[in-house]
């Protein structure tokens, strides 16, 4: 297996000007040469450009947690692939629960995203995950199935190993609760068979597929050793660089 791990950090609606700025600061200085692992961070769009400058020569590449799916034009509030690349992202999450279950995003406006960050250049860490009564009545699988199925609707075989899949369980996000190895590897070699099927087994053994929800320094080494599991998407243990490192450290 030659995927690369790798681990990245959504900062969500977090941090001021300042503490973003610290924050990479101190990630540059404790694994900012890390090679090993592929890292990014993802802080708020406000914050792109400062962090970037904080980044600038380490190994930690920036992303944003979001993009709209039109290249300009009348659409208040919402940023462009362009825009994103022009202020050094490389990396865009798309999907991610909060935007499907808090701001109401579908399958199809996730489709759009994720083929107009294609087009524009840009990495997307593409999400996926079921609500825990979608576990409880056994639903995890199909919900999975058809959140990649649609998410990936029109995306060429050229194109899909570019993209990154983040399975995050709903109610493991920000709980504390984290699905245990074996349900997580369950679901990743799930995708990847989904993948094969999609695509091709050569395809679906180099598309990433990340875990995230409440991985924290106490657990990521236990995930990141399941066969299907290629990193980590962070949420709160990214908040604080020493956690942050120590996750990144347990990957390597
Ligand atoms: P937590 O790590 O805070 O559970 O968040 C996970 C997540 O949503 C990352 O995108």
């Amino acid at each position: 297996m030659s995927r690369k791990l790798f681990i990245a950090g959504n900062w969500k609606m977090n941090t001021s000007a300042a503490d973003a700025v610290a924050l990479a600061e101190a990630l540059v200085s404790s694994i900012g040469l890390v090679e090993a692992v592929d890292l990014a961070v993802c802080p708020p769009f406000v914050y792109l450009s400062p962090v970037g400058e904080a980044l600038r020569g380490s190994k930690i590449t920036l992303g944003a947690q979001d993009v709209f799916y039109e290249d300009k034009g009348a659409f208040t509030g919402e940023v462009s692939t362009d825009m994103l690349i022009d202020v050094g992202a490389r990396y865009v999450i798309v999907g991610h629960s909060e935007r499907r279950h808090v701001i109401g995003e579908t399958d199809e406006t996730i489709n759009r995203k994720l083929r107009k960050a294609l087009e524009g250049g840009l990495a997307p860490i593409f999400c996926v995950g079921e609500l825990l009564e979608q576990r409880e009545a056994s639903e995890t699988l199909e919900v999975v199935t058809r959140q990649v199925k649609i998410g990936l609707e029109g995306v060429s075989q050229a194109d899909v190993t570019g993209v990154t899949i983040a399975y995050e369980p709903v109610w493991a996000i920000g709980t504390g609760l984290t699905a245990t190895p074996d349900q997580a590897q369950e679901v990743h070699a799930m995708i990847r068979e989904l993948l094969t099927g999609m695509y091709d087994r050569s395809v679906a053994e180099k598309v990433r597929i990340q875990y995230g929800g409440s991985v924290k320094p106490t657990n990521a080494a236990e995930l990141l050793e399941a066969p299907d599991i290629d990193g980590a998407l962070v949420g709160g243990a990214s908040l604080k660089a020493s956690d942050f490192a120590q996750i990144v450290k347990a990957g390597m």
